[in-house]
């Protein structure tokens, strides 16, 4: 498919957008000698393992596996094909996109998605206002809603019955499939089309363009079977992990400070209280991506979530994702009521105006969290919450922690330098255990246990090893390829995915094009693509003099008929491997 761009330009776009640049408008990034490491974008983690290779171009995380180029990158983040990750990339490095004749089918299923759910939203306000939607009408009323906000942002009622809203888009012409796309019905078992919401009130969730790109809808009846919400799923314009409920809306705020909470009603009742700057993040905690977005239009984040212990939990989780995104976070506490939908509604806005300016910053909101779980009036209860409190400080750089740690010795009527040491005691036995956590996963890696890619890797690791070696070195030094090419023919090699990378090596270079990561995605599965970062970029501290070596090595295990397995590796194979690869990252 995406020969329709010819590789000429597929490499111009790459050699315009640096990918060290282009992934720090998503991660921040760290130098770390030649690479730079963050956060991963695409799982959740504390410690980084996410790299990026300015050498070879390309980007490998340890932690989840995802490795790739600078397309790969763009098509997992901004959830695109590979047409229009390169499309997306010629943009940014304001380059001409050469004509291609014709629309591919994924980005007409995309237009025809977008146009359903502007029907469907359509369809579910009228349907609100329409006799048979007087019960869920009623029920915003009742909840406090007013009919301008109700408009504002477009609220409204699934029908009670099948496929009420299936039969419209057919009418309009969408076809089956299509509604399946969009996620607004499913199959039935009989072979139907039954529509995704049925008897529900209605929230469109816009993108930041205004466009309608997915649905929550609230059950507000108890004779209605399902889950108290029911959400779009994604769909190819909706990544619920990307996307903020009521963002296109509070970005045209003008403070630069966004108030971040759980649900749909308590953004709704705090823009009708004239807090138009909230937002939701419908699930959980917030993702890198989300933090992401909420940068973009703000400096500063108030949380807001529900005084229930998953509020509590996702405010743990929230605050290092935000912080690491570089926002000023705040942590507002609602008391007196369970969320801020229920806070307006019992004290209105005014009070709520003075739970924003009175709220803690993220630091005092964690002591007070630590300190509520300990009795600090007995021996015990300080010890504990000492070992506790020095453990979260141990975390803040130093600044804060002198700052804190003197607050918490005047309360506990204690030195500060017995605070602080015990800080750095806690921190010292944290980088411990984060370098061991490294060094198992490394371990883990080196031994090839679990390789689904490479499933020959862990009972051949003597020579998988070798061939990984080879290979970077083939990648990073390619006038060496044809020489070995004689030496060692692809038949020798002993595992089959080194022999398939080996035998493109070959392909590649006798067809007179330089390999590169990008080149190689378009032959191998994006899986097998970031395995390949992984090597070419992990293995390639070896000498060049251990090229001999490394070619008897493999021909040796490709006739020595015993097995090997992982547990057979010497100690001082194991060691000297783990010694590559700490060499590569200093
Ligand atoms: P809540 O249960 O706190 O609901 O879930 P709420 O939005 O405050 O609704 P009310 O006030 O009871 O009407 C918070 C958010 O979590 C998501 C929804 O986005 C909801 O707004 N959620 C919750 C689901 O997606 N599915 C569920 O079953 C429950
Ligand atoms: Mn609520």
């Amino acid at each position: 498919m995406h020969l329709l761009l010819s590789q000429e330009f597929i490499n111009e776009v790459k050699d315009r957008n640096d990918i060290t640049d282009v992934i720090s408008g998503y991660v921040s990034l760290k130098r770390s000698g030649r690479n730079s490491k963050g956060l991963c974008p695409f799982h959740s983690e504390k410690t980084p393992s996410f790299t990026v290779y300015g050498d070879t171009a390309s980007f490998y995380c340890f932690g989840c596996q995802a490795g790739g180029d600078v397309i790969g990158f763009i098509r997992r983040i901004e959830n695109l094909d590979y047409i229009e990750a390169v499309k997306f990339l010629a943009n940014r490095a304001g380059l001409a996109v050469p004509e291609e004749g014709k629309n591919d089918g994924l980005s007409h299923m995309r237009l025809r998605i977008r146009e359903q759910n502007r029907e469907a939203g359509r369809f579910f306000y009228k349907s609100l206002y329409s006799p048979a939607g007087r019960q869920a009408l009623e029920y915003f009323h009742s909840r406090g809603l007013s009919d301008e906000t109700i408009r504002h942002f477009g609220l409204g009622w699934s029908p009670d019955g099948w496929d009420f809203l299936a039969r419209h888009l057919q009418e309009l012409g969408y076809k089956r499939d299509e509604i399946l796309a969009a996620d607004l019905g499913y199959t039935s078992r009989k072979g139907g089309i039954i529509d995704r919401f049925r008897n529900r009130v209605m929230f469109p969730i816009f993108d930041l363009q205004g466009n309608v790109v997915a649905f929550g809808g609230r059950k507000f009846t108890e004779d209605v079977v399902g889950g108290k919400y029911v959400n779009t799923s994604d769909t190819l314009i909706y990544k619920k992990t990307n996307h903020l409920f009521a963002m296109n809306l509070a970005k045209n705020c003008k403070s630069r400070e966004l108030i971040l909470c759980e649900g749909y009603m308590d953004v709704i009742a705090l823009h009708q209280a004239g807090f138009s700057n909230a937002v939701a993040a419908l699930g959980t905690a917030v993702t890198p991506q989300q933090a992401r977005v909420l940068h973009k239009y703000a400096d500063r984040v108030v949380l807001s979530q529900d005084g229930d212990e998953a509020g509590q939990k996702s405010i743990a989780r929230s605050i290092p994702i935000m912080k690491e995104e570089g926002l000023d976070v705040r942590v507002l506490q609602i008391t007196g009521a369970k969320d801020p939908d229920e806070f307006i509604r019992k004290y209105g806005p005014e009070r709520f105006k003075s739970l924003l300016e009175g709220c803690s910053n993220d630091i005092e909101y964690s002591l007070m969290r630590i300190e509520s779980k300990y009795d600090v009036s007995t021996d015990d209860g300080r010890l504990h919450y000492l070992r506790e409190v020095c453990n979260y400080l141990s975390g803040l750089g130093g600044l804060e922690r002198e700052v804190y740690a003197a607050r918490i010795a005047d309360k506990l009527h204690i030195e500060k330098s017995a605070v602080i040491s015990q800080s750095e005691a806690s921190a010292r036995r944290r980088a411990r255990m984060e370098k061991d956590k490294e060094f198992r996963e490394m371990a883990k890696n080196t031994a090839g246990i679990g390789s689904r890619i490479n499933p020959e890797r862990s009972a051949n690791l003597r020579a998988s090893n070798a061939e990984y070696s080879l290979l970077s070195m083939l990648f990073l030094h390619q006038d060496m390829i044809d020489k070995t090419a004689v030496l060692l023919p692809p038949e020798d090699f002993v595992t089959e995915f080194g022999r398939k990378i080996y035998s493109e090596f070959i392909e590649i270079h006798s067809s007179g094009q330089e390999i590169s990561v990008s080149l190689l995605s378009t032959r191998f599965s994006e899986e097998e693509c970031a395995e390949i970062v992984r090597i070419v970029n992990c293995y390639d501290s070896v000498a060049k003099d251990d090229y001999d070596t490394l070619i008897s090595i493999i021909k040796n295990e490709r006739f020595t008929p015993k097995p090997q397995d992982a547990a057979k590796l010497s100690a001082d194979e194991l060691l000297e491997q783990m010694n590559r690869l700490k060499k590569k990252k200093n």
